[in-house]
């Protein structure tokens, strides 16, 4: 039997073909069912009718950027305050690992991919060495929490594991899980990955904090004295983590996040620029920056939005527990999205058809009362693996590890 409230839940958000197959599953899948059922917030995918409506912004206005120069001269004063901060356990990493990595077509977490090509080399082994440097510079570990997903944990925690984490010790190592949110097609009808589930996703990278803290882990680390999270994406495999000079120039300039940036390459570029919007840090996304905007120019005569962001923040903890009851604004996104079709065969889409309900991580910067972008050098900094080849992908990151002295 089927309770009355699950049936007024499914009618009210008109999901009731989530029901299809019922009839047919065992016991124990139809009780896994109601639960995903009850747990799952089906209010947000009514914006699925106006995916449009989701991207209003502010009004937009520059904001400077600590750029290379400036850095440079400064090197030497930020690095000592960076490295004390660590030194007295203040910083810790969060590694976003929840993604799915579609776009890599992968089945394992994105950083079990080897991208070694005469040796194995994984990319959590690459973001752990990265970290590594930074500890002997240091002379002091510092925590780091990765964020997995439903999806992908028990892979990730086995791999790791497995591997005894690259070197780094177990015991500065945590895990917690994000939570997921329901998939659909582009008209917001809940897709079933089997008869008796439905398709979830990862709610975006937005979730991070909430969850960490769902996870009694914020307690920890205020308990170890945590001040900042230094959060990064796992696909960047050049990325430098928990940087004593970054962390230095943002308790420096008093800012409670700090962003690196990467000077863009065109002014049409595929990233996020930093920017104010109405007054407070905010980031414009590639698809947002009208003409105006892309040819606007600062006092120096340089364009205006000219950094893009790379997914490494440093965020004071403080300031994140201010605003953590504030809601995030909802990005529904096309995805490919695995479901059975009419006669219960599994279907794996080769092109996006659906949308995911993710909460971005961008967003967390416009709620944030200071922010400072901190150019990096793109070369050395940034190499994403987005796709198997061309833009973004495990060839350019290759081509740009070796560039770096890294041998593959
Ligand atoms: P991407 O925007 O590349 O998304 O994530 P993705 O889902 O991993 O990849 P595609 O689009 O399906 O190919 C940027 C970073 O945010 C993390 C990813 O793991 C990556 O480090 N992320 C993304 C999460 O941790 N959770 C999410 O729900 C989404």
């Amino acid at each position: 039997m089927v309770p009355e409230s699950i049936k007024e839940k499914l009618e009210k958000y008109g999901q009731e073909h989530v029901l299809k197959y019922y009839d047919e599953i065992s016991d124990e899948e139809k009780r896994a069912l109601l639960r995903q059922i009850e747990e799952t917030d089906m209010s947000v995918l009514s914006a699925a009718a106006n995916p449009d409506e989701l991207a209003k912004k502010g009004v937009i206005s520059p904001l400077p950027c600590m750029e290379l120069d400036e850095i440079e001269k400064n090197r030497e004063s930020f690095e000592t305050t960076g490295l004390d901060a660590i030194r007295s356990g203040k910083v810790a990493a969060v590694l976003l690992a929840g993604g799915m990595g579609t776009r890599l077509g992968s089945d394992d977490p994105k950083g079990m991919y080897n991208i070694g090509i005469t040796k194995e080399l994984f990319i959590f082994e690459c973001l752990i060495g990265n970290m590594l440097d930074v500890v002997k510079k240091a002379d002091s570990y510092f925590h780091l929490f990765i964020m997995t997903s439903e999806k992908n944990n028990d892979a990730t925690i086995a791999f790791l594991k497995k591997k005894n984490y690259f070197g780094y010790p177990e015991q500065y190592v945590h895990f917690f899980k994000q939570e997921m949110a329901a998939a659909t097609d582009y008209n917001g009808k809940i897709y079933l990955e089997e008869k008796g589930r439905m398709a979830t996703s990862p709610n975006g990278n937005g979730g991070w904090f909430i969850s960490l803290v769902r996870a009694g882990l914020l307690d920890k680390a205020k308990e170890w004295g945590i001040e900042w999270f230094n959060i990064f994406a796992v696909d960047n495999v050049l990325q430098r983590i928990a940087d004593p000079v970054f962390v230095g120039a943002t308790i420096k300039k008093n800012c409670v996040v700090g962003a690196k940036v990467v000077r863009k390459n065109a002014p049409d570029e595929k990233v996020g620029v930093m920017c104010l919007e109405d007054g407070r840090p905010s980031i414009v996304e590639y698809y947002e920056l009208t003409e105006e905007l892309m040819n606007a120019k600062d006092e120096k005569g340089d364009p205006a939005y000219n950094f893009g962001v790379i997914l490494n923040y440093l965020f004071n903890i403080e300031e994140l527990e201010r605003v953590v009851k504030q809601e995030l604004p909802l990005h529904i996104v096309k995805k490919k999205i695995p479901y059975i079709d009419e006669t219960g065969n599994l279907i794996k889409p080769s092109e996006p058809n659906g949308y995911k309900y993710e909460n971005l991580v961008l967003d967390m910067i416009h709620q944030m009362k200071s922010c400072l972008p901190f150019e990096v050098v793109r070369e050395k900094e940034f190499a994403p693996i987005k796709n198997p080849t061309g833009v973004d992908s495990v060839e350019s990151a290759r081509e740009l590890l070796k560039m770096n002295g890294v041998t593959l």
